[in-house]
């Protein structure tokens, strides 16, 4: 079935139309009409919506692929990293093997340091290198202006300039 149809299916069944009916105007056997309500408990599916700039799956890999070295940016929730940011790196192996990664981490007090010492752990297993130096910003709420920039941005440049020297003295070898 079509996404318009689909689509067409959860319009008529959110108002009350019967299996019968939407069977009737879609066309379409009244068991894979069932299948499709099954699939979500009855409830109108939330419509997928992705924010402007966020990539797919298949252009993350694509992008990844062609890339020498990351520089994963990480708040922290909790003492780690988002569980979102943790679901996109699952997705991946191939692309990060043997590369090197950096990551930049802010929070409240604590600069997101303790996110960053996780994923440090989760690059192992990606056969990643991950880099000594980390861009930390603490109390990140209150280092930017109205227009994004750093108020101060001696130290985080400073640090930028440490993380991306040693970002590109790590070897590359393979992984693409
Ligand atoms: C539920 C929650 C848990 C947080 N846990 C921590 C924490 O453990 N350590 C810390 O330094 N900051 C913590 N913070 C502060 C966040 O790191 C800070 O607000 C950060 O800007 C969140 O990033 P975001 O605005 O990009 O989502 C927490 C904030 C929230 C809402």
């Amino acid at each position: 079935m079509s996404d318009a149809q689909k689509r067409e299916l959860w319009d008529r069944w959110k108002p009350g139309e019967s299996i019968n009916e939407i069977s009737r105007a879609l066309g379409r056997p009244r068991g894979s009409i069932f299948t499709i309500l099954t699939s979500n408990g009855g409830y109108v599916p939330p419509v997928q919506q992705r924010q402007v700039g966020q990539l797919t799956l298949h252009e993350r890999e694509s992008t990844s692929r062609g890339l020498d070295a990351f520089v994963v940016v990480t708040p922290e929730y909790n003492h780690g990293f988002p569980a979102v940011l943790k679901n996109r790196i699952d997705w991946h192996y191939a692309e990060w093997r043997t590369k090197p990664v950096g990551f930049v981490s802010y929070s409240g007090v604590c600069g997101g340091l303790r996110a960053a010492e996780q994923l440090r752990q989760v690059s192992r297993e990606l056969h990643a290198v991950a880099i000594r130096d980390v861009v930390s910003l603490h109390n990140a709420s209150q280092q930017f202006d109205e227009a994004g920039a750093l108020t101060d941005p001696a130290g985080p440049s400073a640090a930028a300039e440490s993380l991306l020297d040693q970002l590109s003295g790590v070897g590359v070898s393979g992984g693409r």
